[in-house]
């Protein structure tokens, strides 16, 4: 029996969640995947009326449980980064969630902003650190509204921290199995101290002849993403360049409407959750896309080990892809429930076909 802890959270993190939910019920249903969902109220509106941002009894209950499923964090009523910081970043710093892993992967050509590229040049995974970097807090504002204000944001990188993800960045390549290559995108040479990740990763690389490597620049990185998307793999990365790099792979997979993410600490509980923000002015409205959402549920499945529901989910969304079904990423392009019961639909027609 699987736990699952369920915070929709803000904005549009209600309908999307709420479809993806429908998604795994219906999987469940197929592959006898066993689960129990727990909820949890946290974000804007429980802060409003509460004063609680995202308690120590949550976390604590969360540690227990076999996985996590968020919708988005974040409303104009609140102030800026303040809930995200205390519910996304509470769950990814207090559970240790090491690694933020985004596939970015094209499932339709006609969803790719690009021109002529095709789905099987387009499939990449980025690895991006997910505890240390520049979210780690460390800095603040001195002589607020002076002419003298000073503000200091520290970027803090371990050894221990950067070995690990990079690890984690080979091992997935070798499981993935397809190009087996790793790519360090870094900014070393303007920030100096990230030679501790070049070092980092030429030693772990020493322990994978089988992989091969590559390294580029962040900005550099983003360049060859749209030029040649192809020659990516598997990429490691810094939290910050992570988040930024992957927003611009979302765009190239058709949008944020379809990118999610696995916040994961190997081994232990992880978050799930898509990677677009809270939309406010979608809110209610059942314009949202909930394929991002659907795609979390994914990739959880395949973290939780129902491998067979996970193939079951990502054919699905493809096939409605790729047949137009769901026309499109964007929001408004087709209502949230309905492209709910276009996923579900493709999952019953898939498992009767494979009986
Ligand atoms: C993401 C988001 C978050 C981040 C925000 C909401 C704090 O943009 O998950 O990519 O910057 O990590
Ligand atoms: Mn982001």
């Amino acid at each position: 029996m699987h736990n699952i802890a369920v915070l929709p959270g803000d904005g549009i993190g209600e309908e999307v969640v709420r479809e993806a939910l429908r998604v795994l019920e219906t999987v469940a249903a197929v592959t006898g995947f066993r689960y129990r969902l727990e909820h949890y109220p946290y974000g804007a509106e429980h802060y409003l009326k509460t004063r609680e941002t995202f308690p120590d009894s949550a976390l604590r209950e969360m540690r227990d449980q076999s996985a996590i499923l968020l919708g988005a964090i974040g409303d104009p009523r609140v102030e800026t980064g303040m809930l995200e910081r205390a519910i996304i970043g509470g769950i990814r710093f207090g559970l240790d969630l090491y690694v933020n892993l985004r596939p970015i992967k094209l499932y339709a050509e006609h969803l790719c902003p690009l021109k002529e590229v095709t789905p099987a040049q387009l499939d990449l995974v980025v690895v991006r650190e997910n505890t240390e970097g520049a979210y780690v807090g460390l800095g603040g504002i001195m002589k607020r509204d002076t002419s003298n204000e000073v503000a200091v944001c520290n970027m803090v990188w371990t050894r221990e921290g950067v070995e690990r993800v990079v690890r984690y960045a080979f091992e997935a390549a070798r499981r993935r199995g397809k190009a087996k290559r790793v790519t360090l995108v870094d900014k070393a040479n303007a920030i100096r101290p990230m030679d501790l990740w070049t070092r980092t990763f030429a030693r772990v690389a020493a322990e994978y002849p089988d992989i091969q490597t590559d390294h580029a620049y962040i900005d550099a990185g983003c360049m060859w993403l749209v030029k040649n998307p192809e020659w990516f793999d598997v990429v490691v990365t810094d939290n910050l360049f992570g988040d930024i790099m992957t927003d611009l792979g979302a765009m190239l997979q058709g949008g944020l409407g379809i990118a999610a993410s696995g916040n994961l600490h190997p081994g232990q509980v992880s978050m799930f959750e898509p990677i677009h923000g809270s939309a406010p002015k979608y809110k209610g409205q059942n314009k949202a896309c909930p394929v991002a959402a659907i795609m979390a549920i994914q990739m959880m499945l395949d973290y939780l080990g129902d491998g067979e529901g996970a193939t079951l989910i990502e054919s699905a969304v493809a096939n409605a892809l790729r047949t137009r079904k769901i026309p499109s990423l964007s929001a408004g392009k087709l209502p949230t429930d309905r492209a709910g019961d276009i996923v579900i639909e493709e999952i019953k027609a898939q498992a009767a076909a494979a009986g």
